[in-house]
């Protein structure tokens, strides 16, 4: 992931905390995100990463949001610049919107302006070539790019509609004009417009190609994809990956297919297809921009529809494509269906050659991903074959043990029973044998590791937490001492931004040096002075706020998102919070008397120390045992 500066010195604290508290995270959040309330907070699925179980949570007390399975985190301003891509200063306007608040004029820092003018440069660049070829398209020059299009069915509207536009055979026009316009070669260059090479210098990247300008979700052009009109090669080129186009999270036509209303995707391989679906009035059409379809992009598109039907080329290539991008949905919880392409090749051939009602009928009749992949399988076998048909028919269990829901795989079992002719009582005990020796998990079924694994806390399993005893999980003794160090001062500071009212307790034994260096310490410093200065449970998202690096606020999220089980009853949620104490002051101490040996630090201050935790281990004991 981009780790992207966030311009949070634009406005003062005092701005930021002000336009915090006038957002309730809740309704920020649910705005994206179908949120349900367990306990004190909410859940959902995470829009930063693909998954099937809910492990992105909202605290609405507490206003900060983490996600346990990516990690994600941060405040209600944190959410939107992720989601909308945007700068923690536009995220800040959009807040103060929503609360009908006016912000004033943001104060700017050198680096910050510098960094944020170049996106807004390299924005400008994109937009004033797409102008550029977009006119010349228009132009006499462009006469035979315009014929090529025509040529291809495509009628002046949707070509206006796409922006579609034209470079010609001169090699420095577009170089020429965007100097013109100010901008420096530098710039130029970084945009992916131009080329650079000793013999010709700065020179336009595309030449005599019908230009398709590529716009992220907010309209906005990034890059671009250029066709040769006729069979040369490259068939398309791309402009390359720069800080404003990132390949893996934007779809082509999803600034206009996020508006279709059809609560469904149609995602095809190719421009052409898209622009072609358009036409035809499936305006619901997106395609990856030359490269695989991404899990990023499956995030992407649950935001808007969880129907997602594929129109694949109907080669081979694009029926592995599909099989594989049915994986991709799946881990994101979705569902797909295949749209039978032939007799012809890819959805533009379709719909020139049938139009678009047979279209529609076509997705009608549309293929479950499952029988898909399954009837794809089958082709492997020779059914006549008593061995063979007995494997197809073991697999077709096999594959049948990945439906977790028990009404789900039900359903699929009489399908599949009745779609390969397969005695369904036969098929059914055989499900049920691989189900209890074999039981795949999403991740085995997906042929993909189950990267969360141990340290996926699902809202099921963080409530059973208790203090971390020193020495569990994984890893070397020492990784393991200071993961549950770690684990240990995200529960005492996640109780603190829960109970403020608790500090008076935990400030009399310990105190913010005793938390490790780094992250844990800077949130505890900063925690105990919002707190102190009566902040109340407004002081978590005001400290995360406070950090500049997106990744440093999901580290300080964490630290404010790790709770003690929900039901303790007080008495024995203080026990806990002592236990707690004596193992962060604990691990202090060690580090101190460590630090003496090595000449550092000062007796006095190590004696100081032990007898707070003496005391520390007295009222724990009276706790423990009382
Ligand atoms: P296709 O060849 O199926 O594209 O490649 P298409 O849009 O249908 O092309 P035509 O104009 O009808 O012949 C699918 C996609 O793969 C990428 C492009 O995004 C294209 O739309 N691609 C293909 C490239 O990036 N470079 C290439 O050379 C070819
Ligand atoms: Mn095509």
């Amino acid at each position: 992931m981009i780790r992207r500066r966030q311009e949070s010195m634009y406005y003062s604290d005092d701005i930021v905390e002000e336009v915090l508290r006038s957002n309730n995270i809740v309704d920020v959040v649910g705005t994206y995100v179908h949120l349900t309330k367990k306990g004190a907070n909410h859940f959902g699925l995470c829009p930063f990463h693909s998954e099937k179980t809910a492990s992105f949570s909202v605290s609405e007390r507490k206003q900060i949001f983490y996600c346990f399975g990516c990690h994600a985190g941060g405040n209600a301003a944190t959410f939107l610049m992720k989601y909308e891509n945007c700068s923690f200063q536009e995220a800040l306007q959009r807040l103060a919107e929503r609360a009908g608040m006016k912000l004033p004029e943001p104060s700017y820092d050198e680096e910050q302006k510098a960094r944020q003018d170049k996106r807004s440069r390299l924005y400008e660049i994109n937009k004033e070539t797409a102008v550029y070829y977009y006119r010349l398209l228009r132009s006499p020059r462009g006469r035979r790019g315009l014929k090529y299009l025509t040529d291809r069915g495509l009628t002046p509207e949707i070509i206006k509609e796409f922006g579609l536009g034209y470079a010609d055979g001169s090699s420095n026009d577009l170089v020429g004009h965007l100097r013109d316009k100010g901008f420096s070669d530098e710039e130029i260059l970084e945009a992916g417009v131009a080329a650079h090479d000793e013999k010709r210098g700065l020179h336009d990247k595309f030449w005599n190609r019908v230009m398709y300008p590529i716009q992220d979700v907010n309209r906005k052009v990034i890059g671009f994809g250029g066709r040769v009109m006729g069979d040369g090669k490259p068939k398309y080129l791309n402009s390359p990956e720069t800080d404003i186009f990132n390949k893996r999270k934007n779809l082509y036509g999803l600034h206009l297919a996020r508006r279709s209303r059809k609560n469904r995707f149609i995602l095809c391989e190719g421009y052409m297809d898209v622009i072609a679906m358009h036409q035809a009035g499936f305006s619901e059409a997106v395609a990856s921009l030359g490269t695989a379809f991404t899990s990023e992009q499956a995030v992407l598109l649950r935001r808007y529809a969880s129907d997602i039907l594929l129109a694949y080329d109907s080669d081979g290539a694009g029926t592995q494509a599909a099989l594989r991008n049915i994986r991709v949905l799946d881990e994101a919880g979705m569902k797909a269906r295949v749209i039978q392409m032939q007799p012809c090749k890819d959805p533009d051939e379709f719909i020139r050659k049938f139009g678009a009602e047979a279209f529609e009928e076509r997705i009608r009749e549309a293929v479950n991903s499952f029988f898909f992949a399954l009837d794809i399988e089958r082709q492997k076998y020779d059914m006549s074959d008593p061995a063979a048909k007995t494997a197809f028919e073991q697999e077709a269990a096999r594959r049948l043990t990945g439906f977790g829901d028990e009404i789900e795989r039900e359903n699929y079992l009489r399908a599949t029973a009745d779609r390969y002719h397969i005695p369904y009582e036969a098929l059914r005990a055989s499900v049920g044998r691989y189900g209890r020796v074999t039981r795949p998990s999403a991740a085995e079924r997906t042929g993909r590791e189950d990267s969360a694994g141990w340290q996926r806390e699902g809202p099921a399993r963080v409530p059973r937490e208790g203090p971390a005893p020193a020495g569990s999980g994984r890893g070397t003794a020492a990784s393991r001492r200071s993961a549950a160090l770690l684990r240990n001062e995200q529960l005492l500071l996640t109780a603190l931004s829960d109970n403020p009212a608790l500090l008076g307790a935990a400030e009399k034994y310990i105190e913010t040096d005793d938390f490790s260096e780094g992250i844990p310490r800077t949130c505890a410093q900063r925690l105990w002075d919002k707190l102190r200065r009566g902040a109340g449970e407004q002081a978590a998202a005001e400290v995360i706020a406070s950090f500049t690096e997106e990744s440093e606020q999901e580290e300080a999220a964490a630290m404010f998102s790790r709770h003690l089980e929900g039901s303790l009853e007080e008495r024995e949620r203080e026990k806990a919070m002592y236990e707690i104490m004596t193992a962060i002051l604990n691990a202090s101490v060690e580090r101190n008397r460590t630090a003496l040996t090595e000449g550092k630090g000062s007796l006095l201050a190590l004696t100081a120390q032990k007898k707070r935790l003496d005391e520390l281990k007295r009222q724990a004991g009276n706790r423990r045992n009382g």
